[in-house]
């Protein structure tokens, strides 16, 4: 048998029983089918089970017609077509109909693994946009946009790899009234700005300086007013101004998403100045918007009920909400998208409720067509439980936070004497493997709505579901294809001569693992929940432990040379390594064969 196609083994399930329901039981053919897989130790439940017949019965029962689970449970197991994965079904309990996957079709699946790398499942393709990290010029980039950074940027790997086209933007907070009393400021700390870049190190002091003069200078207040209006109106001299305050803000964080390999297209808030002009007045013709106290703002709902956008403030000038109005508009009508993802705090949950209510409201937005997504996370947490700052009380500077992650990554490694096995380089893979590794995975491995501490210790811990661990485990696999060396290449270029043999069941329970990434994928992709496939990295690495423990893949004699191998549970390590590979990938964890 050739098994070409890569699928979600659930999905494929879930067409077989859609099936069987339509031809045993016509009338219910609509109904959703609920697949499981089977969690149990042992093997009498089968893989997976279809737990339709109990609503199938219940359902009947409303018509008038008596059946029982069991008997429906054999119905649909009588009608259900062939399939290459089922290696045979049987009715149990109250009426499951267990599946028991074929071996036949796992060993496929993993040598197709190793010849070809990992397919994705088919999916249908969406246009979507990620608007992620989103930190604001000249002022802190914080642990909250770290959040979104990491997630944002998993979320779009996982799509990507998923076939979706995925367009990723940063949101920077680059336009606003602040703007104002920062060039006004620049005129006079660097009045000759024009000519020579001025030598702004530290923006966030620029800016407490100007807020400063702003709140007790009438002459300077009146100046940065008059900027905001020149920068709006697009004079070339303050146009200039914003670019260089811009720059520094830029470098910045920069520099934290080259260390953190993330990519991201920068359109920030500024983007939108002439949309935020059209979108008022396409609002004022559809008649949105109503006047309240000088402002222009908008209801949500025809109703009145909720809170209402403030669209044009009463000094004219516009706000938050307004550019995620022209924002949204934007990405449906100019680019196309029909998923549209806002990776942001929770606190900004009501913010994106509004803006999308308002958004249906105007017909912006049309629910059936588009998907909207706040994909939003709790507050970072100190391991005092409080939010999270530094000793003296200040917001965490990133750059720091990652220095910290490289000092403690290192210490590590040579506790356990790393640094004298390993190169100067691969040493430093390892150690930037471990840091950035950890404190990406430590965020993702949790439900994102709840609150997180971050914590160096626990999250180089190297037992439990944590970065270090998967790192380790990964390298052990890696070092078995090193013991064979040449003879490893030969294994793969014969694949198509080797057996994989599954019936050991220990082999057994890894194969059936490694085939459940697809499941993960998918069901990752619905809500965007990362922590499910963290915890399936946690689950392959444990399984394959087992595996490891109780399989042996090479026989060694006293003095260390090899005198067997077993190529079939070699190959296995080698497809346990191609998953993670492409798991790690996802959750922006390097890979290092030495650790
Ligand atoms: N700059 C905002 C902040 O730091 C986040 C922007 C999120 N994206 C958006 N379209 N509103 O809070």
């Amino acid at each position: 048998m050739e098994v070409t196609e890569s699928f979600s083994i659930t999905e494929h399930l879930e067409n077989v029983f859609a099936r069987a329901i339509s031809l045993a039981f016509p009338e219910y053919g609509n109904i959703p089918v609920i697949i499981a897989p089977v969690n149990s130790a042992s093997a009498k439940y089968g893989d997976y089970q279809c737990n339709n017949a109990m609503g199938l019965a219940k359902k009947m029962k409303e018509m008038g017609v008596n059946r029982t689970p069991r008997d429906i449970a054999n119905e649909l197991q009588k009608c259900c077509p062939l399939s290459p994965i089922i290696n045979k079904l049987e009715v149990g309990g109250a009426g499951f109909v267990n599946v028991y996957l074929s071996k036949d079709y796992a060993a496929q699946s993993l040598k197709n693994i190793l010849r070809h790398g990992i397919k994705p499942p088919r999916v249908l393709k969406r246009r979507v946009l990620v608007d992620f990290s989103s930190p604001n010029i000249a002022k802190q980039m914080h642990v909250g946009h770290l959040r979104s950074t990491i997630i944002g940027e998993s979320v779009c790997r996982l799509l990507e790899f998923l076939q979706h086209d995925v367009i990723r933007i940063n949101h920077l907070g680059d336009w606003g009234t602040q703007f104002g009393m920062l060039i006004a400021h620049l005129e006079d700390r660097f009045p000759d700005f024009l000519n020579k870049s001025p030598p702004i190190g530290d923006l966030q002091s620029f800016y407490k300086e100007s807020k400063k003069r702003f709140d007790t200078e009438e002459e300077f207040k009146k100046r940065a007013y008059n900027r905001v209006v020149s920068l709006q109106s697009g004079e070339p001299n303050s146009r200039k101004a914003w670019q260089l305050i811009c720059d520094v803000s830029r470098q910045e964080f920069q520099a934290i998403y080259d260390r953190l390999d993330v990519t991201l297209r920068e359109r920030g808030e500024s983007f939108y100045q002439s949309r935020m002009l059209s979108v008022v007045d396409f609002l004022r013709n559809k008649n949105m918007l109503e006047h309240d106290e000088g402002r222009q703002i908008m209801w949500p709902n025809e109703d009145r009920s909720g809170i209402p956008l403030t669209i044009v403030k009463s000094d004219g000038g516009f706000t938050y909400d307004t550019s995620d109005m022209a924002a949204i508009r934007h990405r449906i009508e100019e680019e196309h998208c029909t998923w549209i993802i806002y990776v942001v705090d929770s606190g900004q949950s009501t913010h994106f409720n509004t803006i999308f209510k308002a958004a249906e409201r105007c017909c912006i937005l049309n629910p059936t067509a588009h998907r909207v997504h706040h994909v939003q996370f709790g507050v970072v947490l100190g391991e005092d439980g409080k939010k999270f700052k530094t000793r003296s009380g200040d917001t965490v500077k990133l750059s720091d936070l990652l220095n910290e992650g490289m000092k403690r990554s290192l210490e590590q490694l040579r506790s356990r004497g790393r640094d004298e096995i390993l190169t100067a380089q691969e040493l430093f893979e390892a150690q930037e493997a471990v840091a950035y590794g950890c404190i990406k995975y430590s965020d993702l491995c949790h439900n994102r709505i709840s609150d997180y501490v971050f914590s160096f210790d626990k999250m180089l811990d190297d037992r439990g579901n944590t970065a270090v661990y998967l790192l380790y485990t990964y390298t052990r696999i890696c070092s078995i294809a090193r013991n064979l060396g040449d003879d490893f290449c030969y294994l793969l270029k014969v694949l198509d001569t080797v057996e994989i043999v599954l019936n050991h069941e220990k082999e057994w329970k890894l194969a059936k693992t490694l085939l459940k990434m697809h499941d993960i994928m998918i069901k990752c992709s619905k809500d965007l929940f990362l922590h499910f496939l963290c915890e399936f990295c946690y689950e392959v690495c444990t399984v394959f432990t087992e595996f490891y423990d109780s399989c042996y893949c090479i026989k060694k004699n006293k003095d260390g040379e090899i005198i067997e191998v077993n190529r079939s549970r070699v190959l296995m390590c080698e497809a346990t390594a191609a998953v993670l590979r492409q798991c790690f990938y996802i959750l922006g964890l390097k890979p290092v064969s030495k650790l």
